[in-house]
């Protein structure tokens, strides 16, 4: 298995970074960054040269030959008005911008969650399998952070009949209020060769999916597994961890912890990593052979 980025995601970052440089040389400077600031606060749409110098405390060439470097970069606009020019920030090129940061950010933070498993290391490496749910994406994103993050394996867990938003509400709400189990691809999900299951689900309705229950049910080679297990929600987990824990334990998998994400901690786009960090913190080894609290999930 070949973890990490994509290469459309590495070229995409890759192609980025000349133009990073170039707006981070442009903002690494504290005059420019004051004139940025004083246009993004100025509600008025109006703040030429005069004004910036006035504000600044600094010559009108000064100004100009700094708002000269902010407009190459595209960070900042101009529109003339007769015998006036006005500046503001473009909020495009800042979106952008931080669209890169973020890409640039997850990028090292994956790296360096890869060094911290590394360096954890005691002996052979531990085999993990994330199975996981996801009916809007936000699950499965989580879950490839923790893949991208330390290599390990994933399976995703799809209902044979997908919802669609017709009966999302009335069958499945009504299917995870119950506790139901959905048909599901895989049919079995083979676990016998992981040390580590790291299971996730969104919560509907207070409890775990169908498709979720039917994956619990679908292991095998499970007793005596650890697992973690993980849910993401917006604001209300209900008894979701509980009840999923529970179906576990009838398994005879051992669950040795329960992480709740809510929507600012999904919002995160390094939510995997952040998993990945709080699954390594609660230990869930803890008690294999030897005292080992740690183990290389795999690490290519
Ligand atoms: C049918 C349905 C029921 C939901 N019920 C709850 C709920 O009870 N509590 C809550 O906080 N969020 C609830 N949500 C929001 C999801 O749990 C949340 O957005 C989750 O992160 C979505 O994950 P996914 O994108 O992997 O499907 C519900 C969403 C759906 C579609």
């Amino acid at each position: 298995m070949n973890p990490g980025n994509t290469g459309d995601e590495h070229n995409t970052f890759c192609n980025a970074v000349p133009q990073m440089a170039g707006t981070f040389k442009a903002l690494g400077d504290l005059t420019r960054l004051q004139i940025i600031y004083l246009l993004s606060t100025d509600t008025s749409g109006t703040l030429g040269v005069s004004d910036l110098a006035a504000r600044l405390g600094i010559s009108q060439p000064a100004v100009s030959q700094h708002l000269k470097t902010l407009k190459n970069e595209g960070l900042v606009e101009s529109r003339r008005e007769g015998f006036y020019i006005y500046y503001t920030v473009n909020r495009e090129r800042m979106v952008e911008f931080r669209e890169h940061f973020e890409q640039m950010y997850t990028s090292v933070m994956e790296k360096c969650s890869r060094e911290m498993i590394r360096k954890t290391t005691r002996d052979r490496p531990i085999r993990a399998c994330v199975i996981f749910y996801s009916y809007s994406g936000i699950t499965r994103r989580v879950a490839e952070g923790i893949r991208n993050a330390s290599g390990c394996d994933l399976v995703e867990v799809r209902t044979k009949k997908p919802y669609t938003w017709l009966n999302l509400f009335p069958t499945g709400v009504m299917r995870a209020r119950r506790q139901a189990c959905d048909p599901i691809e895989p049919g079995t999900i083979d676990v016998s060769g992981y040390d580590l299951l790291i299971i996730g689900t969104p919560v509907w309705t207070g409890k775990p999916t169908p498709a979720i229950n039917a994956a619990v049910r679908a292991l095998t080679g499970c007793e005596g597994k650890m697992a973690v297990v993980f849910i993401t929600y917006l604001n209300c987990p209900g008894e979701a961890l509980e009840i999923l824990s529970r179906a576990l334990a009838d398994r005879g998998v051992r669950v040795m912890a329960e992480i709740s994400l809510d929507e600012k901690d999904t919002k995160n786009p390094d939510a995997g990593s952040e998993l990945l960090r709080k699954i390594i913190a609660a230990d869930p080894l803890r008690g294999m052979d030897d005292g080992i609290t740690e183990r290389n999930l795999n690490v290519t």
